[in-house]
């Protein structure tokens, strides 16, 4: 493995000009004006990982988009590392906020990626980082060191919520049967300090439809007599927090797990600077739950946002309206052991119940997903550990990211199977955001990381059985 860093120096701009390929098809699976472009992006994935040297690749269709199949099987004594990636993308909406346009990418230098950063849509989520995967696996089979077996699933759905996923998973479990799972589509904490993602948070979706009269009035004639569903859908809002911004629909909290003194002493040890998180937002003050720091907000503690809201006028100048209906999308963030269902469940019966009899509420749930939390104690983590010591000098520091890939739970679930979540971003590349972009370093130190855990979680594998 020597080599490794070598042929990532040789092979530098080849992997950044294919990477740009890649990124120029936008491939949002959310607006079905692109389906093509989704479908295309499929195809692109698939002569990938032939050319990169998987014996067995396939377009596997699902009841949505379809998902890329690979395989290199050498031993069947060794282990099998599954690959979990995904080549769809988040609409780039608000396009005006590009400072270049989404799907023609750019190499730009930032203040944290002195050695420039590709600017684009899925740049770091994902196909930036799944593709750092295609071309670690072309480097262990073109220098003759791929220690084990290999099996890749990259879906075209985990930005609506991987609807299909589930499905072929169900269906598919001998053909995707591994000793570990590997993901990057997470984040670490800096270029000079790796992480490792020990816990994604959960998700439960809603929407909410509140109607007032059975048309709009006019705000004049009828103001002040009939319930305006925007002013009533912004008091019920308002009062899903209180004073402490604790969350009040009853029974949320209860199977929240609380971390004990010394596992919070221990998440505190991280390297944060809360100055430097505010300047970066342009805040003058962070806002969260009582009793807890930002880090553990935003990662251990579950939330309750308004995504969007939207209802009556918004069009030029001023039109005097009461509305009859008001809308907003709303997410909430689990952790373990809350279940989706369960949360979706209790929203909505509270939801109701606070709606005043002048209005009438309808909401429907959309996707939702666990939390999950892997230890440390296992040698995929340890493998991974050992990976990121090797080739940043440093040891990693295991850390509870807030984001959610809800599949990652019914992995487990189904595939009985850990997921080691090797993230190269940083939380600064905008993921989601217009300018979305990821580090030339990240992406390059993620290609000369990723053969590292192959050889260390093999060598660990043996030494287990
Ligand atoms: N890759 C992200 C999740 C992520 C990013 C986790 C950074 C940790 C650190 C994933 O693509 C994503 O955006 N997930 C969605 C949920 C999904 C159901 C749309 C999310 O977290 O909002
Ligand atoms: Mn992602
Ligand atoms: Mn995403």
């Amino acid at each position: 493995m020597e080599n490794i860093k070598s042929y990532v120096e040789e092979n530098k701009e080849r992997f950044i000009n294919e990477l740009v390929d890649l990124l120029k098809i936008p491939s949002i699976s959310a607006d079905t004006a692109y389906n093509q472009d989704v479908l295309n992006t499929a195809d692109a994935v698939k002569e990938s990982l032939e050319k990169a040297g998987c014996d067995k690749v396939e377009i596997c269709e699902t009841p949505g988009y379809p998902i890329v199949y690979a395989e290199k099987m050498i031993d069947e004594n060794l282990p099998t590392v599954l690959v979990y990636g995904h080549y769809d993308v988040q609409p780039a909406d608000p396009i005006e906020l590009w400072d270049s346009p989404p799907f023609e990418p750019v190499i730009k230098k930032t203040e944290l990626h002195p050695e420039g950063a590709i600017f684009a849509r899925g740049a770091c989520d994902d196909k930036g980082q799944m593709y750092m995967h295609v071309k670690a696996f072309e480097y262990m089979i073109q220098n003759d060191n791929l220690p084990c077996n290999v099996k890749f699933m990259i879906e075209g759905e985990e930005e609506i919520g991987s609807p299909s996923l589930g499905w072929f998973i169900e269906r598919n479990q001998e053909k995707l049967k591994n000793d570990v799972i590997l993901i990057s589509d997470t984040g670490m904490i800096s270029n000079e300090q790796p992480s490792i993602t020990t816990g994604l948070r959960g998700l439960s979706y809603v929407e909410v439809e509140v109607t007032g009269p059975n048309r709009d009035l006019h705000s004049g004639l009828y103001g002040g007599a009939v319930a305006n569903p925007i002013n009533i859908l912004n008091k019920m809002i308002a009062s899903l927090h209180d004073e402490n911004n604790h969350i009040t629909i009853p029974g949320f909290y209860d199977k929240v797990i609380e971390l004990s003194d010394e596992e919070r002493a221990e998440m505190a040890k991280a390297p944060f600077s809360l100055e430097n998180y505010k300047n970066a937002l342009d805040i003058k003050d962070v806002y969260g739950e009582t009793s807890y720091t930002t880090n553990e907000r935003n990662s251990i503690r579950p939330t309750l946002d308004v995504n969007g809201m939207w209802g009556g006028y918004i069009g030029e100048g001023a039109k005097t309206v009461i509305p009859s209906k008001a809308f907003a999308k709303i997410s909430m963030r689990l952790v373990p052991d809350q279940d989706p269902e369960e949360i979706t469940q209790l929203f909505m019966d509270h939801f109701i119940k606070i709606a005043p009899e002048a209005v009438t509420v309808k909401v429907t749930p959309h996707h939702g997903g666990k939390a999950y939390v892997t230890p440390i104690d296992n040698i995929g983590y340890m493998a991974a550990n050992k990976a990121y010591t090797q080739s940043f000098g440093v040891s990693a520091i295991p850390q509870r990211s807030g984001g959610s890939i809800p599949i990652v739970a019914l992995f487990e679930e189904v595939l009985k199977s850990k997921s080691i979540l090797m993230g190269f971003g940083l939380d600064s590349d905008a993921i989601h955001s217009p300018n979305e972009h990821y580090g030339v370093f990240n992406y390059l130190k993620g290609i000369e990381t990723i053969p590292l855990f192959y050889k260390y979680y093999t060598e660990l594998f043996k030494v287990e059985n």
